[in-house]
């Protein structure tokens, strides 16, 4: 990467919110022909949680900026610009971003929603990143927030069991030290295979109607085994292909924290990358696939936990939709309080 950057970029708050209620596979076994065991055994989620059905992707990411601005104590009037990584927006548009920066007073800032799927979070990251590194801007709020329950099948046991709402999120600030931040990134996609994942209803090429609804096309659909030997392949290689050109292996990270789709995918990777347990976030037994926010949940618990102090490099791997995958190196600039 274009090592001429004028400004590093620091995490200086993290913060998550989680929907109370839980819903365990036992909960979801009444509903389709699965088991607690089965859904352990290939997946590794034991429970998740659902938002009320009457509250929006908004909720949760207000919380969470909410959240950050308290912990942080920062005026939101100092905030530049605020995106949310989401593919369950409160509206085609406007964007959810713009109905957060609303919440929290953030009346100087711009804002936009990114729409990555599973890899939203990193590219979001990254995006932010651009703009402190550039010059253009001080400070940048980023979430990742999805409330995949509003568009799960709950007859369809090939999706329904995989996915839970929640919403984390950063405080990007400039540093003077360039040497903090985004050291590099990696981010592809691969637009020829959207069929494998995708909710084909409600956007302008099936717009909603009676038809789409009664064809179920509101649903997430996927190719499970297609999506999955992507993941594998590409969760391990993206990650590995980013260490490996800035001359690090494995041993060099202090965290991995992969996009929690499947415990088996995650397992693969860390056996690829040569990580030991310790260094790997795993959450996804608790909270499943919360799609754009599975990334800034792990990152914000690894900093309840003070697994990140200043200098400690931290490897963060998003894969999804799209198809898309992407994995950001960072340096880390403050210790965890
Ligand atoms: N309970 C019981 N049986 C099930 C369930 C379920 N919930 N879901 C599928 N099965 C059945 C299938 O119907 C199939 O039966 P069949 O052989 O009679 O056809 C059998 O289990 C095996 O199916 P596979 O797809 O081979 O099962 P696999 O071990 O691959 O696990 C899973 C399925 C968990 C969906 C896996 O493929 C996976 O995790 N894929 C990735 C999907 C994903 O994570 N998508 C999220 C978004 S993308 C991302 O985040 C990267």
């Amino acid at each position: 990467m274009d090592q001429s950057r004028n400004y590093g970029s620091i995490v200086t708050e993290t913060a998550h919110y989680l929907p109370e209620r839980i819903v365990s596979n036992a909960e979801v076994s009444e509903l389709v022909d699965t088991t607690d065991e089965w859904i352990r055994e290939r997946t590794g989620i034991v429970e998740r949680r659902f938002l009320d059905q009457d509250k929006p992707t908004s909720h949760m990411a207000i919380q969470v900026a909410q959240s950050l601005i308290e912990k942080s104590d920062i005026d939101p009037l100092t905030i530049d610009l605020v995106i949310v990584a989401t593919v369950t927006p409160d509206m085609v548009f406007p964007a959810t971003a713009c109905i957060v920066q609303a919440a929290i007073g953030a009346k100087n800032a711009w804002a936009f929603d990114l729409s990555a799927a599973c890899s939203g979070f990193v590219y979001a990251f990254v995006t932010a990143s651009q703009f402190i590194h550039s010059g253009a801007h001080r400070r940048v709020m980023v979430i990742g927030a999805d409330k995949m329950s509003s568009i799960l099948d709950m007859t369809d046991r090939n999706t329904c069991v995989l996915f839970g709402d929640g919403a984390g999120g950063v405080i990007l600030d400039r540093s003077e030290n360039s040497s903090n931040g985004l050291l590099d990134f990696l981010h592809c996609a691969d637009g020829n295979d959207t069929d494998s994942l995708n909710v084909l209803g409600g956007g302008s090429l099936n717009p909603s109607s009676r038809g789409t609804v009664d064809k179920r096309l509101h649903f997430v659909r996927q190719d499970g085994r297609l999506v999955f030997k992507f993941a594998v392949r590409k969760m391990a290689e993206v990650s590995a292909d980013l260490l490996v050109r800035n001359r690090l292996s494995g041993q060099d990270l202090k965290l991995f924290i992969p996009h929690q789709a499947n415990l088996r995918i995650i397992d693969s990777a860390a056996e690829k990358l040569k990580l030991p347990p310790e260094k790997i976030m795993v959450n996804i037994e608790k909270y499943a696939n919360t799609t754009a926010a599975t990334i800034p949940i792990a990152l914000s618990q690894a900093c309840d936990e003070k697994r990140l102090q200043a200098k400690d490099l931290l490897l963060m791997t998003g894969v999804g939709a799209g198809l898309t995958w992407g994995s950001a190196l960072y340096r880390w600039g403050k210790d965890c309080e």
